[in-house]
């Protein structure tokens, strides 16, 4: 699958990505490093910008999608492509407004937002607060009538549909614990209410019916149920709501076996379906917001570990550990992911001898299973593609393991935008109580 963004073989056979070798990262910065590659986050913004908006002949937003990977790089980032950016928690909120993030631009999610969330999105004037539930509703029109202003909303709804990578990533079908069920009625009694609201000013709908999807065909269906539903608004209430933002999902290349559609391909179908279900039903075309996370940096990163110890099983198999593991990418145990992976410093060998890597924690974390490298040694640098979205944002202390440093590159150059852990940090939060401490 080599290469993805800017990455190439150089001539000392060493992966290269952003112009930097990754024998040389992993010099400097040590291992496991998570490396971005701010090209091809740039690119991708670009790309869906530009598909979009020259496709909808109306206003289009790409908000990214936060939880995929964020840091005030990131943001920074985001900002200067003209990217809005989807938050879920008030540590994204935080994260944004700290790196002067415009607070218009921003759409606060969630389907438990906090008191301490929902003041915090008031109190910063976030453009959008997504309502996933009634009781939110509730809460977030008495907050907002507290603060005497009028909160701009979108409402969450689930239409009912089914996809997705894995279930865990699936979002959009009946059974499902975020936003309103259209086929039951709860979402248009919710609608219904929030226009009676004050203090809430009900802008449109939302919809993100999964993750790592590999069809086009489940968006353009959801552009054009939701559309249906616009205009059931309007049938059933007579207001004309003017925003539909249909979240993220496209999927990402993992391995050579994935073959997701382009962002031109899943732009051509939900514009074209919109458009269709807009004029079927003389509905004014409202403006069009996504909110891709992965398709933005999932390519666009990379993570090196180093090798340490190789294991024969004779007539089993061959385990290879590397110094990282299930605490920053735990994706294969939630998700049973699968990865390109080949050694770094000798990128440009054969692959030949079937292996599964393990990683260093003190239970069974097998990472890539069944892999094939090039004659694996202790010492040889692992590199796993596309680790750009939901491995940093997913990584966790366990077994007490320091969080990995994210690099990012370009043009040869690399600096650090997240800090590797120290044991310091580790202890950072820990406390003794009074009889324990002699
Ligand atoms: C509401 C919402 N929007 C956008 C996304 C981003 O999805 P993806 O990273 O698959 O593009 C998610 C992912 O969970 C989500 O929950």
């Amino acid at each position: 699958m080599l290469p993805l963004g800017t990455q190439r073989v150089n001539e000392k056979g060493h992966l290269e990505i952003g112009g930097c070798d990754t024998v040389e990262l992993a010099e400097k910065f040590g291992t496991p490093l998570y490396v971005l590659d701010e090209r091809a986050v740039r690119e991708r913004c670009r790309e869906y910008r530009g598909a979009l908006e020259t496709r909808y002949p109306r206003k289009v937003k790409v908000y990214y999608a936060g939880k995929a990977f964020l840091t005030l790089a990131m943001c920074r980032l985001a900002a200067q492509e003209g990217l809005g950016l989807d938050v879920t928690s008030a540590g994204e909120l935080h994260t944004a407004l700290q790196a002067d993030f415009p607070p218009e631009d921003i759409a606060l999610h969630g389907n438990f937002k906090s008191e301490e969330e929902m003041r915090l999105g008031i109190e910063s004037r976030v453009g959008r607060i997504v309502v996933d539930s009634r009781i939110e509703l509730e809460q977030l029109a008495a907050l907002a009538a507290e603060y005497r202003r009028t909160v701009p909303v979108l409402l969450r709804l689930n239409p009912g549909i089914k996809a997705g990578g894995h279930e865990f990533i699936e979002t959009g079908h009946i059974d499902s614990k975020f936003g309103l069920s259209i086929s039951t009625g709860q979402a248009l009694q919710t609608v219904q209410r929030a226009l009676e609201l004050p203090h809430l000013d009900l802008r449109g709908v939302h919809c993100h019916i999964g993750s790592q999807i590999l069809a086009t065909e489940p968006f353009g269906r959801t552009a054009e149920v939701v559309m249906e539903f616009l205009a059931e608004i309007r049938r059933e209430t007579e207001a004309v709501l003017t925003e539909l933002n249909l979240g993220g999902g496209l999927g990402i290349r993992y391995t050579p076996a994935d073959d997701p559609p382009s962002v031109e391909e899943y732009a051509e179908v939900i514009v074209t379906r919109l458009l269709r279900a807009a004029e079927r039903h003389n509905f004014p075309l409202p403006t069009l917001m996504v909110e891709p996370g992965r398709s933005i940096v999932g390519e666009a990163g990379i993570t090196l570990y180093t090798i340490g110890v190789i294991k024969e099983v004779p007539g089993v198999r061959t385990y290879v550990a590397v110094d990282g593991g299930m605490s920053d990418n735990p994706r294969p145990a939630l998700y049973k992911a699968r990865y390109e992976v080949f050694l770094a410093n000798r990128a440009a060998e054969e692959p030949t001898q079937v292996v599964t890597v393990s990683g260093k924690h003190c239970e069974t974390d097998t990472l890539f299973e069944e892999v094939v490298l090039a004659p694996p040694q202790v010492g040889d640098l692992l590199a796993v593609q596309s680790t750009g979205a939901y491995h940093y944002s997913m990584a966790s202390n366990y077994n007490r393991f320091c969080r990995p440093a994210v690099v990012l590159v370009r043009e040869g150059q690399a600096e650090v935008i997240v800090e590797r852990e120290t044991w310091e940090d580790l202890l950072a939060h820990d406390a003794l109580p009074t009889w324990l401490r002699d």
